[in-house]
């Protein structure tokens, strides 16, 4: 069998559920896809979103055999995942769908924070599925724009970063939240600043661990595990893919051999 999964995101956020992947399930071939050249997602309009993700859905189904993708990001699986998933010849799992649950049992307080891009935060997702579970959980939202760049300039333990951590979110803190969502894969490379801005107290939720749980039933369930030996690691971008691979294997803690550049007019095409 020489399927892969395919793991899409709009930068090196995705990495964060590859990582889990590569520790969940060591066996399974992976091609990763960053949209670098045409981020950040969080800013752009849904339309815009769900273009740029078909395009990148569609390289992946033109060019691997791919049995499962994952829209590893809160931002295509918030605005675009069901259309994606519609016309998709195989299944296109999202970050979103176990976090509620997870929410509803971690919170003591029933006051929980998400932090995200914007487009996942004007969404609502979160906020509507929550309340779904338990009408009387209050979330509080906060977009974190600038996170993301700093994830992709490597900028994790600046003190700038920490400086614009405590900005964005000073209200959270005081609003007596015990669980915090990270609504952006990009955030748990973040994590570090983010646990020491809100306190120990604070419980941080990660989508990527939901997602994996997610990833490992569904395999299972279809027979479909790998059982290699040494999996292929595949990286492509549509921009700076020497950028990528610092940052990349930094937060990966392994070497990563090849990214390859995409053109986006190759993309636009598919
Ligand atoms: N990693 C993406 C997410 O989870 C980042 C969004 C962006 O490109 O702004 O939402």
């Amino acid at each position: 069998m020489s399927q892969l999964i395919g793991l899409f995101d709009s930068g090196v956020g995705g990495l964060t559920v590859l990582k889990h992947m590569i520790k969940e399930l060591p066996a399974e071939k992976t091609v990763y896809f960053g949209d670098v050249g045409r981020a950040p997602y969080g800013a752009r309009s849904p339309e815009v979103i769900l273009r740029y993700s078909q395009q990148v859905v569609r390289f992946l189904l033109e060019n691997f055999d791919v049995k499962l993708l994952v829209a590893a990001c809160n931002t295509i699986t918030a605005r675009a995942l069901p259309h994606l998933a519609k016309s998709s010849p195989i299944p296109i799992l999202g970050v979103i769908n176990r976090v509620p649950q997870k929410v509803v049992e971690s919170t003591r307080n029933k006051r929980v924070g998400v932090i995200g891009a914007h487009s996942t935060i004007a969404s609502g997702v979160y906020q509507t599925l929550i309340k779904q579970l338990d009408p009387q959980i209050e979330v509080f939202a906060q977009e974190c724009g600038l996170f993301m760049p700093l994830v992709e300039e490597g900028w994790q333990n600046e003190s700038a970063t920490k400086i614009i951590a405590e900005s964005y979110l000073g209200l959270l803190k005081y609003s007596r939240i015990d669980t915090l969502i990270l609504a952006c894969t990009h955030y748990p490379i973040l994590k570090s600043v983010i646990a020491e801005v809100m306190g120990d107290e604070i419980t941080l939720i990660d989508p990527a661990v939901e997602c994996l749980k997610e990833v490992k039933e569904y395999l299972a369930a279809n027979h479909l595990l790998s059982t290699t030996q040494k999996p292929d690691r595949l990286f492509y971008v549509t921009d700076r893919p020497d950028a990528f691979r610092l940052v990349g294997e930094r937060y990966l803690d392994r070497k990563i051999n090849n990214v390859a550049l995409v053109a986006i007019e190759t993309l636009e095409k598919c």
